[in-house]
């Protein structure tokens, strides 16, 4: 952390630099509202947001789309505790609501290895929706292979691994309300 820059929340040497701050976090959320509202207009989207970590991302951005949109919550596990991938996507909560004729937005944390995303995307697409696009808070630079399948991006980000605004380490951080590095032991 800079001296001169602001206070970590939680007073910790795994916190590293700010990647992103609350600031900058909200005014972008307000953007990506703005545009879905406009994109649409006369609709009522699905948000699907990826638990857990796309939950503070899910809220702020549903207040910030002015439609009639309903809410559900998904939960797949791919990571475990430990900061890089397994390689594993299993569904570990599935959806109330029914896809069927449905405009859905996946709304995720994080673009990585984009596995997560390719999994849920199949999945869900077999289901009847009427439209599938996604809407990643962050990407990650230089992983994924194609970026043509992310409809809405708030920012993208260097190769570290990074924690706050609902990103965790072993389920720490994610009430930070910014995003930084996690500079501990992986
Ligand atoms: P992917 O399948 O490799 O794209 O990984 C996506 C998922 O891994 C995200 O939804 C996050 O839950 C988790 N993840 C990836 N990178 C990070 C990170 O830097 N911090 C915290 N979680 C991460
Ligand atoms: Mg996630």
């Amino acid at each position: 952390m800079p001296p001169e820059g602001p206070p970590h929340l939680i007073d910790s040497p795994d916190l590293g630099e700010i990647i992103v701050d609350a600031e900058a976090l909200q005014a972008r959320v307000a953007e990506l509202g703005a545009q879905i509202t406009r994109d649409y207009a006369d609709r009522a989207p699905l948000l699907i947001g990826v638990l857990k970590g796309a939950m503070m991302f899910m809220t702020d951005l549903a207040r910030h789309i002015a439609l009639p949109l309903e809410i559900d919550f998904m939960a797949v596990s791919s990571y475990g505790n430990a900061t890089r991938t397994s390689g594993v996507v299993r569904i570990v909560k599935d959806l109330d609501i029914d896809l069927t004729g449905r405009d859905v937005i996946i709304v995720e944390d994080i673009v990585d290895s984009g596995l997560t995303l390719s999994y849920l995307r199949r999945t869900l697409a077999a289901r009847g929706a009427a439209s599938l696009e996604v809407c990643a808070l962050l990407v990650r630079e230089g992983l994924q292979k194609t970026d043509d399948e992310l409809r809405y991006v708030g920012f993208r980000i260097p190769p570290k691994f990074v924690i706050g605004y609902g990103l965790d380490f072993a389920e720490k951080y994610r009430n930070l309300p910014y995003v930084c590095t996690f500079e501990g032991e992986a």
